[in-house]
């Protein structure tokens, strides 16, 4: 049985920071473990320049603590009123790595997305011309469709005929939830890609409603069927280069999400490789475990390997995560798999 595991230092390619307060409690768990992470911007107000990028990347520095290796990799909020030309400095300076698309309304502080893609074409193929990815919240936002079915409408309706259009783009379909989205970017060529997170490999919907409402395990794209749930791991564990982790840990206070209309979002950055040592253990797959947390990843966007190496080791006895994190007067709930986590994470020097 294997009881130790060293792969290069993983990065983390979906990733929610916030700013203030909660920035400076949640930044140091990720740049414990990760050497870099691809950070969203919907914050109040979004992130929607390489201006506003630059001065929110040098926040985050600030919150890191010394002794840890880790570069934030900035994004920018797509708008119908983004500039292809401020995408185009930010990412010859090697500021921006990516653009985000939320349709509006579709999840936490969306309300500045997109309503029409055709509206932003000139962008996206700019974005074709210099490289640029495109990172996409897959959901319809439209009443009549089910929460369920958000996914794959998307695809079916907004994606496919957009890769169509601009087929040099690069595309990561972000948390991915469904069958139909491992399957779509299996369907494509290796510009596109899907993060897929931590938590979408341990639960399924039951987990959310079963026995009760359960609000920590609710976010966006809402967990699905077990079917899918299924699919992901395949995928997770398949080796393909197109797929790899995005955790999408997305701090709320507990407060916020304990409530009669509770926010989307799950906070796995304290133990996420913890639950996907436990999981690609399961899967009997440890060994592509690297792929899909650390080497992947860093292809897509074209970044050499982190120096560092992380060693995993399964103890004995579970290993000690708090339940909570304080944030002030306040918590955040840290994601619960439901298992005891007995991989443990060492940090080894460059
Ligand atoms: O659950 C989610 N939370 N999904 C998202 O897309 C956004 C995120 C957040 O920012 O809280
Ligand atoms: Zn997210």
């Amino acid at each position: 049985m294997t009881t130790e595991l060293i792969i290069q230092r993983p990065d983390d390619l979906h990733l929610h920071l916030r700013d203030g307060d909660m920035l400076k409690v949640v930044t140091p768990h990720t740049s414990a473990d990760f050497g870099r992470a691809i950070v969203m911007p919907n914050l109040i107000p979004p992130v929607v320049t390489t201006d506003q990028a630059r001065a929110y990347r040098d926040r985050i520095l600030a919150s890191v603590p010394s002794d840890h290796p880790f570069e934030p990799l900035m994004t920018v909020y797509l708008t119908e009123g983004t500039d292809p030309e401020d995408l185009a400095t930010g990412t010859r300076e090697g500021l921006i790595r990516g653009v985000k698309l939320y349709p509006a309304g579709a999840t936490t502080n969306s309300d500045s997305g997109v309503r029409d893609v055709n509206n932003v074409l000139p962008v996206l193929e700019k974005m074709a011309e210099i490289g640029l990815p495109l990172l996409i919240h897959g959901e319809v936002t439209s009443p009549e469709i089910d929460i369920f079915d958000r996914e794959r409408v998307f695809i079916e309706t907004i994606l496919a005929p957009l890769q169509q259009k601009i087929p040099d783009l690069k595309i990561v379909l972000e948390h991915i939830t469904t069958k139909d989205g491992v399957d779509f970017v299996k369907s494509c060529a290796d510009n596109v890609a899907a993060t897929i997170t931590t938590h979408h490999l341990i639960i399924n919907r039951n987990h959310i409603l079963v026995g009760g409402i359960r609000p920590h395990y609710y976010c966006l794209p809402v967990a699905k069927r077990e079917e899918h749930r299924l699919a992901l791991r395949s995928a997770a564990i398949s080796g393909d280069k197109r797929f790899f982790l995005g955790t999408d840990s997305a701090p709320h206070t507990t407060g916020s999400k304990e409530s009669s209309c509770g926010c989307a979002g799950i906070y796995s950055s304290i133990n996420t490789l913890s639950c996907l040592a436990h999981v690609f253990e399961e899967e009997e797959a440890l060994e592509k475990l690297e792929g899909f947390a650390s080497l992947h990843g860093a292809a897509f966007y074209g970044l050499s390997l982190n120096p560092q190496k992380t060693k995993l080791v399964k103890q004995q006895n579970p290993v000690d995560y708090p339940e909570t994190i304080a944030i002030g007067e306040e918590t955040i709930t840290v994601f619960d798999p439901g298992f005891p986590l007995y991989w443990d994470v060492k940090n080894l020097p460059a």
